[in-house]
């Protein structure tokens, strides 16, 4: 199983930005916690990052026939992009999203998501565990087992 895991912008900054909100671990820690869980699940796991909308919805388009599920936190573009929302609507391809913080408790604005309208489920708050929670329910969708 290939599993695509997209990040958002800012997301690079990891480590440094909002340490009190986001902890801190860097990016480079968190590419290294989504590998080993994909070790751990027996799973292939591509992790990319973009502060560019247009880049992540070709990385989106380009899943089709290349990736078997998305895993995504589009971080700032998750309360403002359609664009994402429909590159997701159009591969089809089982998607989780996942949220460091816990989006549910923060700014009124961030309380919605565009990109979790075409995802299965939402992780958010759990830090890098929601991550190794969004691959594990694919893992899991792909077998029946959700
Ligand atoms: C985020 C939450 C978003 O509201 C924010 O814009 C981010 C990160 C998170 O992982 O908690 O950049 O997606």
């Amino acid at each position: 199983m290939r599993i695509l895991v997209l990040n958002g912008p800012n997301l690079n900054m990891l480590g440094v930005r909002e340490p009190d909100i986001y902890g801190r671990r860097t990016y480079a820690d968190l590419v290294s916690f989504v590998k080993e869980t994909a070790v751990r699940l027996r799973v292939e796991a591509e992790v990319r990052q973009s502060n560019h909308e247009g880049e992540l919805v070709g990385w989106i388009q380009q899943a089709l026939g290349t990736a078997d599920a998305i895993v995504i936190n589009p971080a700032a573009y998750t309360h403002t992009s359609v664009a994402i929302l429909d590159a997701l609507k159009a591969v089809a391809l089982p998607a989780v999203e996942t949220h460091l913080s816990d989006v549910s408790a923060r700014e009124p604005f961030r309380r919605v998501s565009y990109a979790g309208m075409a995802c299965l489920k939402t992780f958010a708050g759990l830090g890098f565990e929601g991550y190794a929670r969004a691959m594990e329910y694919l893992v899991d969708f792909a077998d029946g087992m959700v």
